[in-house]
């Protein structure tokens, strides 16, 4: 780590996606770059979010070869949490050190330690106990890219041990053996699926009648009826409200619906998945103009300035959407607008992905939200079970949906099936740039693959599809 620098052209505070993309395109711009950080190079989503719980999935998934049996493939698996826990370990030490690498070949300065805002135009870093003094970086311009972190409700500490937050259950050594879940949300979905798939015996307890709020009926009743033959189980329109612990060790969670009626769930642990909440209340904003609203987010315009002149908000720390990959490009954006470029402002498609299975992915609008806004719409959709390659998956539940314009742009759309996590890059495309759906359906796609859904739903929105019935 580097020495602290008096002076930067910008200090970017907080190293996940949002932070260390911001840092090293302002430098590739020309500007001085300072990075500070207090904890690990790639913020949550590399460390303890994203890239753990995807290594947890991808594991989960082959520990579960049971599953091919239909394929003619049998045999006994068995998981090694610890060699598991190790090799997860393994893939965030490569990222974080290529983070490194990535920030010292374009020229950032790394600098370690918590900082804090002065006013406007400085900050106080203040280093690891022992290393240095603490000591002020004048900036030009500032990215507060400080993240969020795990919320909890009232009755449930992350402090004691049966109850985890996200970050606590991918950080175990041992795979729970029986586990409530509170909140059916991005989370709590994945992390049930994952688990029940290692053999935890999973229970999620949701407060409203339906899993992954936001997400189309039709879109989570996939998902969730396929958690349910994994052996996961569901209790709806309950709120957990507190837990105890009985002699055994065991935790006990206690639910009540609105009316009253009280269940009791036991298991090892808990892992609690509300919702997560923008980490903004440590870095000394206070004493700056920036504004914060009652929810934690920094209020920002679009271009992500701040009422502080010079200073940017990206990624959870500016509220949503939480995700990672749009604190990239909010990110990117800050640095390129802070060195003077010519940036487009504004809302860019920001696709979604649930790491479910199926997972499921979106972009864009959905036929309700277009026609809401005013729009003519025609909605192509493809079931996977058409699709050669989903077949040969073992798994082809779902479908490709699309939704296109009177002018036949392509607004939007909805996947849900094996693998739409890399499918959605072109869904993605085709939004942002506003392409036709004549273009995605007349590209030609490589055959046996999953994307070829995505161009037939494109190709039946024009009476052109061949592998399903034109409406
Ligand atoms: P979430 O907002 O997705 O879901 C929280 C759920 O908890 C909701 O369904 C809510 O009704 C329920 N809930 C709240 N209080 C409750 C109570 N007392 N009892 C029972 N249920 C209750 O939040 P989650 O899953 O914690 O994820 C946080 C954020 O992290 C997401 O918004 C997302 O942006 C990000 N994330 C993204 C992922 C991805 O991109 N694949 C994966 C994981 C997280």
């Amino acid at each position: 780590m580097a020495e602290i620098p008096a002076e930067a052209d910008l200090v970017v505070v907080g190293a996940g996606p949002g932070g260390y993309v911001a840092a090293i395109r302002g430098a590739q711009c020309g500007l001085d770059t300072v990075l500070v950080e207090r904890g690990d190079l790639g913020g949550v989503c590399l460390n303890h979010g994203c890239i753990p719980s995807k290594a947890l999935v991808e594991a989960a998934e082959h520990a579960a070869v049971g599953d091919a049996a239909e394929m003619g493939v049998t045999g006994d698996t068995a998981l090694d949490y610890g060699a598991f826990a190790d090799w997860q370990d393994g893939v965030v030490d490569r990222l974080t050190s290529g983070v490194a690498s990535l920030c010292r070949s374009n020229g950032v300065t790394i600098v370690e330690g918590t900082a804090r805002f002065v006013d406007d135009g400085a900050v106080e870093v203040d280093p690891p106990a022992a290393t240095a003094d603490a000591a002020e970086i004048a900036f030009e311009n500032a990215v507060v890219a400080t993240g969020s972190r795990p919320l909890s409700i009232p009755g449930f500490d992350f402090a004691d041990d049966p109850v985890a937050s996200s970050r606590d259950v991918l950080d175990l050594d041992e795979r729970p053996d029986r586990l409530v879940v509170v909140g059916a949300g991005y989370i709590g979905m994945e992390l049930s699926t994952a688990f029940a798939k290692l053999g935890t015996d999973v229970h999620v307890v949701e407060a409203l009648d339906a899993p992954l709020p936001g997400y189309p009926d039709d879109v989570t009743e996939i998902v969730q009826s396929n958690c349910e033959s994994l052996g996961v189980s569901f209790s709806f329109g309950e709120a957990a409200t507190e837990w105890y612990e009985d002699i055994t060790g065991d935790v006990t969670v206690v639910a009540e619906t609105e009316d009253g009626d009280r269940s009791e769930y036991a298991a090892e642990r808990v892992l609690v998945a509300v919702g997560r909440e923008p980490a903004t209340d440590t870095v000394g904003l206070d004493a700056t103009s920036v504004d914060v609203g009652d929810d934690g987010a920094i209020e920002t315009d679009e271009y992500g300035r701040t009422a502080a002149d010079g200073v940017y908000a990206i990624g959870d720390a500016a509220g949503d959407p939480m995700l990672a990959h749009a604190a990239s490009h909010e990110g990117m954006r800050a640095a390129e607008h802070a060195a003077g470029r010519d940036v487009p402002g504004g809302d860019a498609p920001v696709p979604a992905v649930v790491f479910t299975d199926p997972e499921i992915a979106t972009v864009g609008l959905t036929a309700a939200e277009a026609r809401e806004s005013g729009r003519d719409v025609t909605v192509g959709e493809v079931p996977f079970r058409s699709n050669g390659r989903a077949l040969t998956t073992g798994d082809a539940a779902g479908f490709a949906r699309v939704v296109v314009g009177d002018d036949g742009t392509v607004l939007g759309g909805e996947l849900v099936g094996p693998h739409v996590s890399e499918v959605v890059g072109e869904l993605a495309l085709a939004v942002t740039a506003g392409l036709d759906a004549g273009t995605v359906a007349r590209t030609v796609h490589a055959h046996p693959t999953l994307s070829e859904c995505l161009m037939e739903a494109a190709a039946q929105t024009r009476g052109e599809a061949i592998h399903a019935p034109n409406r």
